[in-house]
C-alpha cells in the first residue's frame, strides 16, 4: 500500500549501475519515454482546476515514525510515538481546557479504557504549531485500531481565539471536552504553579488587582482564563453546544468514577473505567489509580498535580468571587448546567 503511487515507484527503474556522464546518451529509449510521460502528466495536473480537490482534512503521506528532526523548532513537542499495528488518525476528541482544571487527571483516567489511545504530552498544535500542518499533527498521534478513539489534551486551546476554527476545519465532528473548576481556586492554582517556577513573584493580590487594590486585572492570564462564558462564546461560533462535554473539576476529585462515566458515555464508549479503578490516597489527598496503565501498580499523579496552594487573604478571595459571579451565571445559563461555585 505504502509503495503504490509514491514518487519513488517509477523512478527506480531508470537509475542504477552505469549512470556515468555518457550513460544518458547510451540509455535505451523506453525509460526516456516513460519519464516524458510522467512529466507531461505532472504538468497537466499542475494546471489550476485539473486535479481532484484536496479533502478538507488532507490525508497526508504515510506518517513518519516520529516528527522529522528538521521540522522541530525550539520548544516544539518531541513526543514519544507508539509503534505497532493500526494507523495514526486525527483525534476524534480533544480535552481543550481548562488549565489547572484537572485535565491531566482526566486524561490519565481515560487512558485506562482499552478503546482510548491518548497522546501523553500536550502537542499545542492548534495554538502554537499550526503552521506545521495537519500531516505533522497526525504523525504525532498514537496508532489506533478500528473502533479505538484517539485523544489529545492541550488546555490552552480553550482560550485561544484561533483554535475553534482550526479544529473545525480538521473535523466539525470533533468532540470537545472542557474540565472546568471554580475560577477562583483555578486562578490560585495557576498562581501556585507560576510561583513554583518563579520564586519572588509578587503576591496573588498584587497581580489580581490593578495596582494591588484597584479593579480586577483581567489582563492577567490567571484571572482571564476563568471567564469561561467569554471563551465559550467564541467556540459557539463554530461548534454547537452538543459537541461539548463540561466536566466538573471538583467532582473529578470527589467522584472520579462518576465523572469519567459521563465522559465515557459522551465518547460512546462502554463504561469500563469504574469505581474499582480508584482509591483515595490520604497522603496525596486525591484519588489515585489502583493499577496504572502499563505498570499495573498503584499510581498517583505527580507532585505538580495537587500542590499546596499559597494562603490568599479571605477578602481577596471574596472580591474575586463577586467578580466572577455574573460570568459564572452566564456560563451556567449557556450550557444548562450549574456548578455551584457561587
Ligand atoms: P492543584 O495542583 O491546584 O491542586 P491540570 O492537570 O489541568 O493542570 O489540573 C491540575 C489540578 O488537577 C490540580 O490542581 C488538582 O486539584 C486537580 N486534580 C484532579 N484530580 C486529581 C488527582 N486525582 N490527583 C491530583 N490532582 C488532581
Amino acid at each position: 500500500m505504502a509503495g503504490s503511487g509514491g514518487p519513488g515507484g517509477g523512478a527506480g527503474g531508470g537509475q542504477g549501475a552505469g549512470a556515468g556522464p555518457g550513460a544518458a546518451l547510451r540509455a535505451p529509449r523506453a525509460p526516456l519515454l516513460l519519464a516524458a510521460l510522467v512529466l507531461g502528466a505532472y504538468c497537466l495536473c499542475a494546471l489550476p482546476g485539473r486535479c481532484p480537490r484536496a479533502p478538507r482534512a488532507p490525508a497526508p503521506a504515510p506518517a513518519p515514525a516520529a516528527p522529522p528532526r528538521a521540522a522541530r523548532g525550539p520548544g516544539a513537542p518531541v513526543l514519544p510515538v507508539a509503534s505497532g499495528p493500526g494507523r495514526r488518525r486525527f483525534p476524534q476528541a480533544l480535552i481543550v481546557g481548562v488549565k489547572k482544571g484537572g485535565t491531566r487527571a482526566l486524561l490519565e483516567f481515560l487512558r485506562l479504557h482499552p478503546d482510548v489511545r491518548a497522546l501523553g504530552s500536550e502537542p499545542h498544535f492548534f495554538d502554537r504549531w499550526y503552521e506545521r500542518g495537519l500531516a505533522w499533527y497526525r504523525s504525532l498521534m498514537p496508532r489506533t485500531l478500528d473502533g479505538q478513539i484517539t485523544i489529545e489534551k492541550t488546555p490552552s486551546y480553550f482560550v485561544t481565539l484561533e483554535a475553534p476554527p482550526r479544529i473545525h476545519s480538521m473535523s466539525p465532528d470533533t468532540k470537545l471536552i472542557v474540565v472546568v473548576r471554580d475560577p477562583v481556586t483555578r486562578a490560585i492554582s495557576d498562581y501556585a504553579q507560576t510561583l513554583s517556577k518563579t520564586p519572588g513573584l509578587p503576591s496573588f493580590r498584587a497581580l489580581a488587582f490593578r495596582h494591588g487594590l484597584g479593579p480586577v486585572d483581567t489582563a492577567w492570564s490567571a484571572v482571564r482564563i476563568g471567564l469561561y462564558a467569554q471563551h465559550l462564546d467564541n467556540w459557539l461560533r463554530y461548534f454547537p453546544l452538543s459537541r461539548f462535554l463540561f466536566v466538573s473539576g471538583e467532582r473529578l476529585v470527589s467522584d472520579p468514577a462518576g465523572e469519567v462515566g459521563r465522559v465515557q458515555d459522551f465518547l460512546g464508549l462502554k463504561r469500563v473505567v469504574t469505581d474499582k479503578h480508584f482509591y483515595f490516597n490520604a497522603t496525596k489527598g486525591f484519588p489515585c489509580l489502583k493499577k496504572a496503565q502499563g505498570s499495573g501498580r498503584p499510581r498517583c499523579l505527580g507532585k505538580s498535580k495537587g500542590r499546596p496552594h499559597p494562603r490568599v487573604p479571605e477578602a481577596v478571595v471574596q472580591r474575586l468571587r463577586a467578580f466572577y459571579q455574573p460570568f459564572n451565571r452566564k456560563f451556567y445559563q449557556m450550557i444548562g448546567q450549574d456548578f455551584g461555585w457561587d
